[in-house]
Parts: structure tokens; C-alpha cells; sequence
């Protein structure tokens, strides 16, 4: 892939990002099993990472990430979420495990957030700019705003209800 190519797709990312909604790119290529991402589970990490946000599922980040992040725990997107060092441990060793590999996984750069790969960008293509912003929703992150079964890992489309 040529640099320019490579600046052209990151600005092409930015660009959906902060349109959110920029309607209908065909999802041609998002016949993963989506509703099973989240079929592995661990009790601490239940616990410890689905304290403030759901517990996003392990494969939609790839082991770097996780690692970096478990890492930097007492800096975490603005707030401490540190562990003792055995729950940290076990814990890492459980993203990392069940972490993401190929397109689902993959950004441009070394990346913390799910909402920023290019798969989260794509898939949530027809999400209009507004709703992003919704009082019930606030944060991409905010999975659980719209997928009613985030909680237990569920993000079938026949679980989705989008604020209004
Ligand atoms: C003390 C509260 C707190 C705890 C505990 C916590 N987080 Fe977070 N986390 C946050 C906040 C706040 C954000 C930013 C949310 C936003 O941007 O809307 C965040 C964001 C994230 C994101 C990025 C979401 C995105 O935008 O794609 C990931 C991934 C994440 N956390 C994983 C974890 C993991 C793994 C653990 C357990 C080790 C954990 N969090 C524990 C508060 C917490
Ligand atoms: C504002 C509402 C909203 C938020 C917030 C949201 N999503 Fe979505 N999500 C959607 C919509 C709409 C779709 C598209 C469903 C379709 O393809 O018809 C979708 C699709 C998905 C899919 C694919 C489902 C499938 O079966 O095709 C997954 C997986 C997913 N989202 C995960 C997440 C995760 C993880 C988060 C939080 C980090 C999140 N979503 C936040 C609305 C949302």
C-alpha cells in the first residue's frame, strides 16, 4: 500500500468517524459470526471492565492493544481504572487470549478504542451524525444505548433499537 493510499484511507476514517452517518456503504463484507463475538467470558474481567461501560468483548481488539491498555491502567481515557497486579494479570491474559486478529481487529495505528478500527466505522455507517450526539447515547462506546443485549455480549441486528 503506497503512503498517500495509506493517508487517503485514515482521513477516509476520520472523515466517517465524525460524520457518523454518511449513509450506506454497502456491508458486503461483514458476514462474520457478529452475534458470537462475546461467547468467551471471565468473571473478573465481568466484573472489574463492566463496572463503568459494558465489557467490551475480547476480539474487537487486537492483543497489542489489550495489552498497552492493561498496561496504562491508572490513565484510562481520563479516569483510573487500576487493578492489583494478579487481577491486571489474569485479566490481560484473558483479552489477550480471545483478542481480535485480522480486519475486525485492525486500524491505521496502534489504537485503544474499538469505536475508531475501521470495522466499528463501517459497521455502524448508517447510524445518523445526530444519533452519535443523542442524550441516551453521548459516546460511540456507549454500546449498550442501542444494543439492548451488550451486556451479555449480544449484538445481533434483532437486538438493536436506536434511540430516538
Ligand atoms: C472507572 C471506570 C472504568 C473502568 C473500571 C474501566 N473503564 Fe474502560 N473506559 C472508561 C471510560 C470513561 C472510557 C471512555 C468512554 C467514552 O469515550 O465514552 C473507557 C473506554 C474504554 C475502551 C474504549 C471504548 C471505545 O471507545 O472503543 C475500552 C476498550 C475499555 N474502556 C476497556 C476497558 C477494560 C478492558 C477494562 C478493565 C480492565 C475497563 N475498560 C475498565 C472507564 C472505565
Ligand atoms: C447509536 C447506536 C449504536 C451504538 C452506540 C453502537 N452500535 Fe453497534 N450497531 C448499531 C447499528 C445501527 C448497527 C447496524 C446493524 C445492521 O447492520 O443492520 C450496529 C452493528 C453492530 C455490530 C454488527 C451486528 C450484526 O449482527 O451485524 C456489532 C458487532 C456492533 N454493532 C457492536 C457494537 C459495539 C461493540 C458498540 C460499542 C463499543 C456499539 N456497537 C455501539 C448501532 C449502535
Amino acid at each position: 500500500m503506497t503512503f498517500e493510499f495509506k493517508n487517503i484511507l485514515r482521513m477516509f476514517a476520520v472523515v466517517a468517524l465524525l460524520a457518523g452517518g454518511m449513509t450506506s456503504v454497502a456491508h458486503a463484507e461483514d458476514d462474520d459470526d457478529d452475534e458470537h463475538i462475546a461467547t468467551v467470558s471471565n468473571a473478573k474481567w465481568k466484573t472489574e471492565c463492566g463496572s463503568c461501560h459494558v465489557a467490551f468483548p475480547p476480539r474487537l481488539l487486537p492483543a497489542s492493544s489489550w495489552k498497552t491498555m492493561m498496561s496504562g491502567l491508572d490513565k484510562h481515557f481520563g479516569t483510573d481504572a487500576s487493578l492489583d497486579a494478579a487481577t491486571s494479570r489474569e485479566i490481560g491474559n484473558f483479552l489477550q487470549k480471545h483478542a481480535g486478529s485480522g480486519k475486525r481487529a485492525t486500524s491505521e495505528k496502534p489504537n485503544l478504542r474499538i469505536t475508531e478500527t475501521r470495522w466499528f466505522i463501517r459497521e455502524h455507517d448508517e447510524v445518523p451524525n445526530a444519533t452519535w450526539k443523542n442524550t441516551q447515547v453521548k459516546s460511540a462506546a456507549n454500546c449498550a444505548a442501542c444494543h439492548l443485549q451488550a451486556e451479555k455480549g449480544d449484538y445481533s441486528e434483532r437486538n438493536i433499537r436506536i434511540p430516538k
